[in-house]
């Protein structure tokens, strides 16, 4: 028995039946995992009905707010669900490249997890269980439909009541310390206390169920908890190796005139200093050094070719924080082979250890305090022309090398292709080692719940990168 199949066959009506369609398709290229390659690895997909999931898409377009705050043109999202979330492509021709929109991260995990190698059809046999609830879609009506803000503490409770009641001995059997999720959204989003009155966000992660499952977010909160950040995809998901190599060639040899980058929003009209004024400031007086893509009324979130072009130019690109210490950029920078220069350790050092090792920072990326810049009228082109040409090829060369492991491959990728880890095998790697020290932990009578520092994961993952492990 197929238990990829049987996943297929459980899968709920749809809605959008072209969704999950192309999975039938799957079958010859794809050999089956051995037992001993997926020892400790076997996962479980829960069942889930489909007003959890598929359902949800068809109601993305029904709050104006979200597009008066994102400030982009397109009123709709939905053409951006294409190609099973990584959206369509960017042109007729193009074979790599799509508009991706990161809101529809949680499909693009539950397609790739539908063919991952080591699916078992008996939870009582699973290492860990996924959960293909697309929580972040869910919470668009509390976060976008002011008459809803008031019932935030509401999001996800049928969900969490779903888990315990079908089928309960697989909610019980580890106490859900074995499910897990992805997230499209920044994990302070989902964190309020339900006992307060909303301003912004839903008490997701604050269910009781959910301190016990693990969540892929987009971003991680400062004290992370139940959530690990995982890069939000970028545009480029490459089916097979050539093309991907071929990408690769193309940011090595690409022409670097530009020093430095930067693509972001307009300066915000609040006046007070701010890193991204900042830079804006310097790179007005330095045209001749900077170069900017104006970014403002969400002009790149579906463009990739506007931003790609120019990175593709520039030996290091600014990433500031924005609303929130991250950005999607970062990862675009990172394909094009641009040195990514932070401003606050947040944006990414202490976010995405799983994918961007975190001792090895100093290797590929550049860090400025941004009180340094902000107040100390410190000019980041001084700092980075100061970098002697020599390092930052060195740079370069191990910014691409991390290139694979920001990417999301296309689904039903070429087994070549596939055979490099990219961001979600990745993710799924990070997340079946944290369940399985949760597991352990409680099979040992100790507290699952007690963290385990980033550092500790990061040795664990490079240890297991042995050639033997895939
Ligand atoms: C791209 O393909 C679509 C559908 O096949 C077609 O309608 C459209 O005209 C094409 N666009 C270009 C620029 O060729
Ligand atoms: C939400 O609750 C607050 C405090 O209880 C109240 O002032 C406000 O009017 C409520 N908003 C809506 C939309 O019901
Ligand atoms: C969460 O896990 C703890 C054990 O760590 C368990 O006592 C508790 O019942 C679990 N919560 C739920 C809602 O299952």
């Amino acid at each position: 028995m197929d238990p990829l199949e049987k996943s297929v066959i459980a899968c709920p009506s749809m809605v959008l039946p072209f969704l999950f369609g192309f999975l039938f398709l799957l079958s010859g290229d794809f050999r089956a995992a051995t037992a001993a390659e997926c020892k400790g690895r076997w996962i479980y997909i829960r069942e889930l009905p489909s007003r959890f999931n598929t359902d949800l898409l068809a109601t993305c377009d029904d709050f104006p707010l979200l597009f008066e705050l994102r400030e982009q043109q397109e009123k709709n999202l939905r053409p951006f669900i294409a190609n099973h979330g990584l959206g369509p492509r960017t042109h007729n021709r193009s074979r790599s490249w799509y508009r991706t929109d990161p809101l529809f991260m949680e499909l693009v995990f539950h397609r790739r997890m539908l063919e991952y190698p080591c699916l078992v059809a008996d939870p009582a046999a699973a290492d860990a269980v996924f959960v293909p609830y697309y929580a972040a879609i869910a919470a668009l009506p509390f976060l976008y439909s002011p008459d809803q803000w008031n019932s935030s503490a509401l999001h996800g409770r049928d969900l969490t009541d779903w888990l315990r009641r079908d089928r309960p001995a697989i909610w019980s059997r580890r106490a859900g310390h074995d499910h897990f999720l992805a997230v499209a959204g920044a994990a302070w989003d989902f964190d309020n206390d339900p006992a307060q009155t909303p301003v912004w966000g839903t008490a997701f992660l604050g269910l009781p169920e959910c301190y016990n499952l693990s969540a892929l977010t987009l971003e991680s909160r400062a004290w992370p908890l139940q959530e690990h950040a995982v890069p939000p995809p970028t545009s480029f998901h490459p089916a097979t190796l050539g093309r991907f190599d071929a990408w690769l060639a193309r940011a090595r040899r690409s022409r670097r005139p530009a020093l430095m980058l930067f693509a972001g929003g307009a300066a915000t009209s609040s006046g007070r200093p701010n890193i991204a004024s900042s830079i804006r400031a310097e790179c007005e007086l330095r045209r001749d050094l900077c170069d900017i893509v104006d970014c403002s009324r969400g002009a790149c979130v579906h463009d990739p070719a506007r931003f790609m072009r120019p990175m593709l130019r520039a030996r290091f690109c600014l990433h500031p924080p924005g609303d929130t210490p991250t950005r999607r950029s970062t990862f675009d920078g990172i394909l094009a082979g641009c040195i990514p220069v932070f401003f606050e350790e947040a944006s990414a050092a202490r976010q995405f250890g799983w994918h961007l090792p975190r001792r090895r920072y100093s290797e590929f990326s550049v860090l400025i305090p941004k009180e340094e810049v902000v107040f100390g009228g410190r000019r980041i082109a001084d700092v980075l022309e100061a970098i002697p040409p020599g390092r930052v090829r060195r740079m370069r060369a191990a910014v691409l090398e991390l290139a694979p492991a920001v990417m999301y491959r296309r689904h039903g990728s070429s087994a070549a292709l596939r055979a490099r880890k990219d961001a979600f095998d990745l993710a799924i790697e990070g997340v079946l080692r944290r369940i399985r020290r949760r597991v352990q932990a409680m099979e040992q009578g100790t507290n699952p719940l007690v963290l385990v520092g980033e550092d500790e994961e990061e040795q664990q993952q490079q240890q297991q990168q042995q050639p033997s492990d895939r």
